[in-house]
C-alpha cells in the first residue's frame, strides 16, 4: 500500500520517527527525513530542519518536493524544555508545517499526527484548547504562554490537546477536505525512546510505572510505526479527523476504572 510513495516523515533522527522512516523504506516507500539532528542511521533523502518556529519551517519546505502522498508528524518534545519550546514544535510547529506541506500533497492524501494519550484531557480543557488552537499562524509562543497564564508542567499534555482537537477541525477544513487529504492522529502510550526518561523525569517515576505495569510492558517504535503508515497509506481511504489509541490497551483499561465497570 506504500509501494512508490513519497512519505516525509519528521523527527527521523530517533525513536518512533526513525522506525516509522525504516519500515517505510521497507515497504517501498520514498522517504524523506526531516529532524533539527542528523540521523545516525542512513536516510536515502534527509533535510535537516527545525519546525520549531516559521523561518524554520518556509526552509523545509522550500526543499520539498512537488508533489507527496503523506506527511507523518511525529518530531515532538517532552516538555522539559519549557512550554514554549513545547508548544512551538508539538503544535504551532507541526500545524504550521502541514499547512504549507498541503498544497504539496496529492489529492486522497495524508497527514498523520503523533498526539499522546496525555492530550486526553482535551474534553475537560476545552474552552482553553478552542481558544489555543483559534490563534492563526505561527504566533510568539513564549507571549501567548504568558498571556493565557500557561505553566511550564502543561507544556506536553496541552500540546498534544490542542494537536488531538486540531485534528478533528483540520479533517473538515476546507485546505484539507477540499483535495480529499486525511487527517489523522494516534495516540501512543509509553513507548521505549529516549524521549521517555525526560517523561520520567517530567511526570515521575510512578506515573509511567503504573501506565506500563496496567498493560505489561512499555510499546517500543516497531509497535507504533506499522499503525502510523497504515493511516498514510490508501488503505485508510475512509479514515479522517480520528485518533487511534495505540497503546497496548491503555486507554480501554483507564477508561474501564473511570466508568466502573
Ligand atoms: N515515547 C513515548 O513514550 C511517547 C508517548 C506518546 C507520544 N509520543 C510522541 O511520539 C513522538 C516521537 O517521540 P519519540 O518517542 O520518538 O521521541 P524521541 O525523543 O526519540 O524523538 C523525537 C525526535 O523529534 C526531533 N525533534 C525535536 N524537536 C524538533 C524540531 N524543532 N524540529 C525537528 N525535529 C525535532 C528530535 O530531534 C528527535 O529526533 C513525539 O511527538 C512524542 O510526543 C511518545
Amino acid at each position: 500500500m506504500l509501494f512508490g510513495k513519497t512519505i516525509v516523515v519528521t523527527g527521523v533522527a530517533s525513536g518512533i520517527g526513525a522506525r516509522t522512516a525504516e519500515l517505510a523504506g521497507q515497504l517501498g516507500a520514498d522517504v524523506i527525513g526531516i529532524d533539527v539532528r542528523e540521523p545516525s542511521q542512513g536516510i536515502a533523502s534527509f533535510i535537516k530542519g527545525d519546525i520549531s518556529n516559521a523561518a524554520g519551517v518556509a526552509d523545509i519546505v522550500r526543499q520539498l518536493p512537488r508533489r507527496v502522498d503523506a506527511l507523518a508528524n511525529v518530531a515532538g518534545l517532552s516538555g522539559s524544555t519549557g512550554i514554549a519550546a513545547t508548544l512551538a514544535v508539538n503544535f504551532y510547529g507541526l500545524r504550521a508545517l502541514s499547512q504549507v506541506v498541503a498544497p504539496h500533497l496529492r489529492e486522497g492524501g495524508a497527514i498523520v499526527n503523533v498526539a499522546s494519550i496525555a492530550g486526553y484531557g482535551w474534553r475537560a480543557n476545552l474552552e482553553r484548547a478552542k481558544t489555543l488552537t483559534a490563534i492563526e499562524g505561527f504566533p510568539d509562543v513564549a507571549a501567548v504562554a504568558a498571556e493565557h497564564g500557561l505553566k511550564n508542567e502543561e507544556g506536553y499534555p496541552l500540546s498534544k490537546e490542542l494537536l488531538l482537537l486540531w485534528t478533528m477541525q483540520a479533517a473538515h477544513q476546507p485546505l484539507f477536505r477540499d483535495r480529499g487529504i486525511r487527517v489523522n492522529a494516534i495516540s501512543p502510550g509509553p513507548v521505549e525512546t529516549p524521549i521517555l526518561k525526560q517523561f520520567r523525569a517530567v511526570l515521575g517515576d510512578e506515573r509511567v510505572d503504573s501506565d506500563i505495569t496496567r498493560v505489561g510492558r512499555a510499546g517500543t517504535s516497531a509497535d507504533i510505526a506499522p499503525a502510523i503508515l497504515f493511516l498514510c497509506s490508501d488503505g485508510a481511504r475512509w479514515v479522517s479527523g480520528a485518533n487511534l489509541p495505540v497503546d497496548g490497551g491503555l486507554e480501554a483499561s483507564i477508561n474501564a476504572d473511570v466508568l466502573g465497570f
